[in-house]
């Protein structure tokens, strides 16, 4: 990449950012102002204030993650995890919020001893990231299948549900960094999430890949050869 084509990623970042930072201030300004209205509910407004102000701190930790993990901060490769006891964690956790949802998780591991080139945090990020988009878009009577196994003689972490998907055109582009399809955009997120997986996925030397299309599910596959 040449330095131009950088100072051009990078500005078209910043701004990004700051359209994200914004939106979620001006949300919290226009509920101040409400709340000192005469007749305001101000019990509501400030709990209303407090899941902005708690949804603004998880998006300048994603970010800050983001940039640690850019400048090569997070030693991401280091070491090796055992993998399985932490998928079934991830999943475990989110079984509730699942059902909640009305999606199934499945959890399918080949091999109970199979190891990741990862950290152990790491690894966590990858799959919660995975397990909460399958709950938030995916959609009611969808099934998500965590996978871990070996094939080719490569390891390959995959989660695939058969739920809303997305645009075929989409697909390649999820991992882009404030991405987010069409559907998506009704509700909350910044689109970081799948950058993330992509970003530790590749700096522990493995390969990120997405395949779906519109309403039939879609495969999120990391592969470390
Ligand atoms: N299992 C899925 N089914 C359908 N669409 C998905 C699925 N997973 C991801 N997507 C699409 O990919 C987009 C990008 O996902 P990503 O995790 O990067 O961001 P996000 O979930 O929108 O926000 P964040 O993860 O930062 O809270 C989502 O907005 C959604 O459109
Ligand atoms: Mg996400």
């Amino acid at each position: 990449m040449s330095r131009d084509q950088y100072e051009e990623l990078r500005a078209a970042f910043t701004a990004s950012v700051s359209h994200e930072l914004r939106t979620p201030l001006a949300r919290l300004l226009t509920l101040l102002e409400t709340a000192e209205l005469p007749g305001a509910d101000v019990s509501a407004l400030l709990r209303h204030a407090r899941t902005e102000v708690e949804e603004m701190t998880e998006l300048v930790d994603d970010i800050l993650f983001l940039s640690e993990l850019e400048q090569g901060r997070e030693v991401v490769a280091l070491g090796e995890t055992e993998a399985a006891p932490v998928l079934r964690a991830a999943v475990d956790e989110c079984l509730e919020r699942a059902e909640r949802a009305g999606v199934r998780l499945e959890l399918r591991i080949e091999d109970e001893t199979l190891h990741l080139p990862l950290r152990r945090r790491m690894l966590r990020t990858i799959v919660e990231n995975l397990l909460e988009n399958t709950i938030r878009y995916a959609g009611e009577g969808a099934t998500s299948t965590l996978s871990l196994r070996r094939e080719d003689g490569a390891l390959v972490l995959e989660a695939s549900d058969d739920g809303a998907g997305v645009p075929e055109e989409d697909a390649p582009r999820l991992f882009e960094r404030f991405f987010r399809s069409d559907r998506a955009r009704t509700t909350r997120g910044s689109g970081l999430g799948l950058a993330i997986v992509k970003h530790v996925v590749e700096t522990a030397g493995g390969h990120v890949e997405a395949r779906g299309a519109k309403n039939r599910g879609l495969d999120v596959r990391c592969s470390f050869p």
